[in-house]
């Protein structure tokens, strides 16, 4: 059902946010169950159309999953059904690439379909292809399906991606763990979730070091073993919520967010006038003064100021004291938030990767179409603090990555209600 969100500006948030598990930890985490016979638990697993649509694509490789009391996710994959990831998986959630990996390198082929246009940009699948292809596996696209095969098993080798990729990393290291012999990722991508999903592979019997560093070392193994493993807390969500904070001249506290894990865009919210004061179980996030102080940023890998940050900081933006730039360097289309927020009276130009925002005094609500998952929650904060109503069209982005937004917004005093489309 297609749903969208009204929301009333003007409320200020005030109170607690129980940030959830990381989605794009879980995604990933969840494929990782492809490479043991033996059940993987996961707890603190967000509920996202994201997960769900991860679980089907587990349930038709013949993945059993199930919720256990205590809410954990358990994935056993011990009676494979194909090896083929169909178009109309890989379609809805292009994180479905990250069944190649573990296929080949467990069951020896692997079938998935080329993830084709995103809303953000190209985002070629070409490193992962040439990281199955440098351990070995034959490579072939055919009918718009990446083939690839290695009968005889992977065999361990130096993968050494000309670009950082953080799903990349993620399939090269799943691949990896149990080819033949040692591998090394050059270049590897440094970003807290890979960090934690290579802690998690070593938790299931791998051997991997270096991660967290860019050249991460895997030493083949046999075969990995079963894990329980708790999904830590989303830094994205949680920097979102520090955006609506400040942006709404509030005082929330972000429970369970881990600040190291945000450092460079910690500073850069420090800048704009944010205060954050990290406390035993979060940080309490809100605004050191009366005016947003214009602050540019550079989207980079970690880390960098995180691109998945980039649409809900233009929001902030919008209502700063001055001019701004923002560039995106990581995805070449990552500004379909912008006129979007111009129609909501914002004063934004865009010439190639870079956005200027001039600072206007304040928003206007107006009906709003959301595009992507972070476009769409750049407009929510938008309506947060925008004078009158804004509803945002095309809700399912949201749903895609963020858990409850308006249990979790309302519970601060916001005023947003889902509405039939
Ligand atoms: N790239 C290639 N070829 C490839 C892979 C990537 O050219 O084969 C390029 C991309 O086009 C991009 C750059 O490499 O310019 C980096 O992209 P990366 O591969 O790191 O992105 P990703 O792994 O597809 C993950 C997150 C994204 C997040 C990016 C960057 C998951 C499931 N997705 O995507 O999350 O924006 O890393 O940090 O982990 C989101 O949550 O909203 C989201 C889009």
């Amino acid at each position: 059902m297609l749903q969208k969100m009204r929301i009333s500006g003007g409320a200020r948030l005030v109170g607690t946010i129980d940030i959830s598990g990381s989605k794009n930890l879980t995604l990933p985490a969840m494929m990782a169950s492809l490479l043991t016979d033996h059940p993987l638990s996961l707890s603190n697993v967000p509920r996202l159309a994201d997960v769900v649509s991860a679980i089907e694509l587990l349930d038709y490789l013949g993945v059993n999953s199930s919720w256990s009391g205590d809410g954990s996710l358990v994935l056993r994959c011990n009676n494979l059904k194909t090896t083929e990831a169909p178009y109309d998986f890989v379609r809805k959630m292009r994180a479905s690439v990250l069944a190649l990996g573990p296929l080949v390198s467990r069951f020896g082929r692997a079938s998935v379909s080329l993830p084709g246009g995103c809303a953000i940009g190209a985002r070629g699948i070409d490193l992962h292809i040439k990281a199955m292809q440098q351990l070995g596996a034959e490579v072939t696209i055919e009918n718009g399906y990446i083939n690839a095969s290695a009968p005889n098993g992977l065999v361990g080798c130096d993968i050494n991606f000309p670009v950082s990729s953080v799903t990349g990393t993620e399939n090269a290291l799943m691949a990896a763990v149990l080819a033949r012999g040692t591998s090394r990722i050059l270049n590897a991508a440094m970003e807290p979730e890979v960090v934690e999903f290579a802690n998690l592979l070593n938790v299931m019997g791998a051997n991997i070091t270096g991660h967290g560093t860019p050249i991460i070392t895997i030493e083949g193994v046999e075969s990995l073993h079963g894990a329980s493993f708790e999904i830590m807390p989303d830094r994205i969500e949680a920097g979102t919520y520090a955006i609506a904070t400040v942006a709404t001249n509030g005082s929330v506290l972000l429970r369970g967010c881990v600040p190291d894990h945000l450092s460079s865009f910690l500073e850069t919210l420090k800048s704009a006038g944010g205060v954050y004061d990290p406390v035993d179980d979060g940080i309490l996030v809100y605004r050191r003064q009366d005016e947003i102080e214009p602050v540019s940023i550079c989207t980079a890998q970690y880390p960098g100021y995180p691109t998945d940050l980039q649409a809900q900081y233009m929001t902030l933006m919008t209502i700063a004291n001055g001019a701004s730039s923002i560039t995106e360097n990581i995805f070449e289309n990552r500004f379909m938030h912008a006129p979007e927020l111009c129609r909501m009276g914002a004063n934004i130009t865009i010439n190639g990767r870079t956005a200027t925002v001039i600072g206007v005094p304040e928003l206007s609500g107006a009906q709003v179409m959301a595009t992507d998952l972070r476009a769409s929650v750049s407009l929510v904060i938008a309506g947060l603090i925008a004078g009158g109503e804004t509803v945002v069209n095309r809700l399912y982005h949201l749903d895609r990555g963020y858990e409850n937004i308006e249990g979790k917004l309302n519970n601060c005093g916001a005023d947003m209600e889902r509405l039939k489309a």
